[in-house]
């Protein structure tokens, strides 16, 4: 009997493997986080090992807490941490150098060069990116300049390159498939999101080789079998796309207009455009949400660097908090007469601004601010953030269509009611969580199964989808408008070149 789905889920601060039965439950889920390394000021690296080994790990021990065989599984969805970059020799399948993290800012010279060079809007019709080092594209090349004898290496056809599900599927594999799909292709900046192939003139603007990139396929996709060794026997890996892709999926936001926004590590807001690619005035990002039967469905999005990182930097930066969940209750019991505003431009502001060289900051200190303050801060920075992404992403949407969205939050954070209540009064609109909150690895799963034919179509999969509450505006709207021009204000504080 094969009636399970393997997901993996291969994020910024953690891996996670959760199986999902035949009407895509959750079974039983494994997690372990990983060392983060920041070797410079803005710079972030993963070893690509720990990645490997900590997706092993949790897939073994997913399995085993569900009582599942490899024989049990009909197929395995992979989705991951997306642009974070890996160059791995061919032959060994040992990577060259750490993997480079999306949030790393080590390129953004070459972006600046590139710039000047009037090459933004080309590429940006191209790829419906911007230039900023968040993508793929400049990192790859970064690992080939700095890598003693990696470019000739690369021009040899010795190297492979990957983004992180590419790298996970060529060592499930065995080195026997080097591929990837359109969504994580969609985000190295090389790849023709209008063509739905890489681009000669893209490759030949960020000098990639074309002999190190993978073959790019359907989310929902043949993508080989996983070694028998690993998992007690060989599994279909039959799904891939990157998390925030896999999230719109799992959110069932399958018409245009649907929207959803993931608070993990970063957040990021997703606006469903169909078959058309809006590309945006107000900065925001053009990507395919996904590909299935050959067919492209596109998205606006909306992304923010830092989230959930900021109170990882509570915890482990700052060490005013022990653990994640306590920050609500800190938030609620916080000083309302005073005002702090955390900026988390830790590694640069991400959309609207694209301020690579931004940096952090605290604003309204005062003697009696403490942890609390600090807490509360941190959850209405993401709050904003998402108000920030959604004016601007409506702005767009608007215009091309005169539709109004639905915004569906999951992710770690959303578990909070504080932050949720926080971002409908901020956001003025009701604020949808569901059910599951697995949509992430729901999403990848759901991929997986719709190739193996153990999920039915997209209809089907989107009646599984169920409010668990909406969060509908309170606040009034002086206090809503003083506290969002607050934070304006804190934001231009901290923008570079000011
Ligand atoms: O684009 C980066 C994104 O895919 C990372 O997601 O969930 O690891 O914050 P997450």
């Amino acid at each position: 009997m094969t009636s399970y789905i393997l997901a993996i889920d291969q994020g910024t601060t953690s891996s996670r493997a959760i199986v999902f039965d035949a009407a895509c439950g959750v079974v039983a889920t494994a997690q372990q986080e990983f060392a983060q390394h920041f070797p410079d000021s803005g710079w972030v690296e993963h070893d690509p090992e720990d990645l490997w080994r900590t997706t092993v790990e949790t897939c073994r021990q997913a399995m085993e807490k569900a009582g599942a065989t490899a024989s049990e599984i009909a197929g395995i969805g992979i989705t991951n941490q997306r642009e974070t970059t890996v160059v791995w020799d061919r032959k060994s399948g040992k990577p060259l150098h750490n993997a480079i993290v999306w949030q790393d800012r080590r390129t953004a010279p070459i972006c600046q060069a590139l710039k000047a060079k009037g090459l933004e809007s080309q590429v940006t019709a191209r790829t419906g990116l911007l230039l900023d080092p968040y993508f793929s594209g400049t990192k790859v090349a970064w690992i080939l300049d700095n890598v003693e004898g990696a470019r000739a290496r690369a021009e040899a056809g010795d190297l492979a390159f990957g983004t992180v599900d590419c790298f996970l599927l060529w060592r499930l594999t065995g080195g026997a498939v080097h591929a990837t799909d359109a969504t994580n292709a969609s985000r190295t900046l090389l790849f023709n999101i209008h063509e739905g192939d890489w681009d000669e003139e893209l490759l030949e603007i960020f000098r990639v080789p074309r002999s190190v990139l993978p073959d790019v396929r359907d989310c929902a996709a043949d993508f080989g079998e996983s070694l028998p060794d690993l998992f007690g026997g060989a599994i279909r890996i039959a799904g891939i796309a990157g998390d925030q892709q896999a999230a719109t999926v799992g959110q069932a936001c399958f018409s245009p207009g649907m929207m959803k926004s993931t608070y993990g590590t970063g957040c990021f807001a997703l606006l469903n455009t169909g078959p058309q690619s809006v590309i945006s005035r107000n900065r925001m990002l053009t990507t395919i949400a996904y590909q299935l039967d050959g067919k492209r469905s596109y998205a606006l999005e909306g992304s923010i660097f830092i989230a959930g990182a900021a109170v990882q930097w509570l915890r482990d930066g700052l060490g005013v908090i022990d653990s994640a969940e306590q920050t609500a209750e800190m938030a609620d019991l916080a000083d309302p007469a005073q005002q702090v505003y955390l900026v988390p431009a830790f590694t640069g502001l991400g959309a609207p601004h694209w301020d690579a060289d931004a940096r952090g900051a605290l604003f309204g200190l005062t003697r009696k601010t403490g942890p609390n303050e600090l807490a509360r801060a941190a959850l209405e920075a993401v709050c904003y953030q998402t108000r920030d992404l959604l004016e601007a992403m409506q702005g767009d949407w608007t215009d091309a269509s005169g539709a109004k969205t639905v915004l569906r939050v999951d992710g770690g954070m959303v578990a909070s009611d504080w932050t949720l209540q926080f971002l409908a009064d901020i956001l003025h609109s009701p604020v949808d969580r569901p059910t599951i909150l697995e949509t992430t690895a729901l999403g990848a799963a759901y991929l997986a199964g719709r190739q193996v034919e153990l999920y039915g179509d997209l209809d089907d999969f989107a009646k599984l989808w169920h409010l668990d509450r909406r969060f509908m505006p309170h606040m009034n709207e002086n206090q809503r408008a003083a506290k969002y021009a607050g934070w304006k204000d804190a934001v231009g504080r901290v923008r570079s070149g000011r």
